[in-house]
């Protein structure tokens, strides 16, 4: 599949529960954001909230907050509490393929696409959260180490990383 059947575009309502099962399926277990959560992202933030539709599915997506200080332990921010849209600074919660569409540089597509569009809305700073195993692909796209962190979302370790804008 070429790179001209995939359109990236901002969320619709319409896609919550595909978004949904997405990433239900993609995410291991208690990591994975509630349906509740996800239709409060779309609500509140479409902007911050891109999908990829490869011929007219939806494949995968991005979605995040913004915020004047970023702390990114904090559970709260994951139902938007705490989001501003003037926040210079902006933090990833989800970045995730439906495992069908998985390995064909789908995430890099959304991510470079994410990147130009928070570049382009004046923003300074992406944040995000990770696993160990996805540092390669975040420091690919310019992203920095900054330390492991303080969260255990999930039950699991994660790494926090940055894009200065
Ligand atoms: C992580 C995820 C979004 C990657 O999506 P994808 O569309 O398959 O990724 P891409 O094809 O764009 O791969 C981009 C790069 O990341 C690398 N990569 C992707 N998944 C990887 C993994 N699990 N382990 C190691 N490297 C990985 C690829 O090798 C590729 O590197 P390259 O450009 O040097 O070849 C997808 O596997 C997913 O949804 N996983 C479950 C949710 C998740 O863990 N998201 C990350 C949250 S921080």
């Amino acid at each position: 599949m070429n790179a001209s059947t995939t359109l990236i575009r901002q969320v619709l309502p319409g896609d919550l529960d595909r978004c949904f099962a997405i990433e239900s399926q993609s995410y291991e277990g208690d990591e994975a954001a509630t349906r509740e959560k996800i239709a409060t992202r779309i609500a509140t933030w479409p902007e911050g909230f891109i999908v990829a539709q490869v011929e007219g599915v939806v494949a995968g997506f991005i979605n995040s907050g913004a915020a004047f200080q970023v702390e990114m332990a904090d559970e709260a921010f994951k139902e938007m509490i705490g989001h501003d849209p003037d926040g210079p600074q902006v933090v990833i919660m989800s970045v995730v393929v439906h495992p069908d569409f998985q390995g064909r540089g789908l995430a890099k597509q959304l991510m470079t696409e994410f990147i130009a569009r928070m570049r382009e809305m004046g923003k300074v700073r992406i944040n995000l959260m990770c696993r160990e195993r996805h540092i390669p692909l975040y420091a690919g796209l310019g992203f920095a180490y900054l330390k492991p962190s303080e969260s255990d979302h999930g039950g699991l370790v994660w790494h926090e990383m940055a894009l200065d804008l």
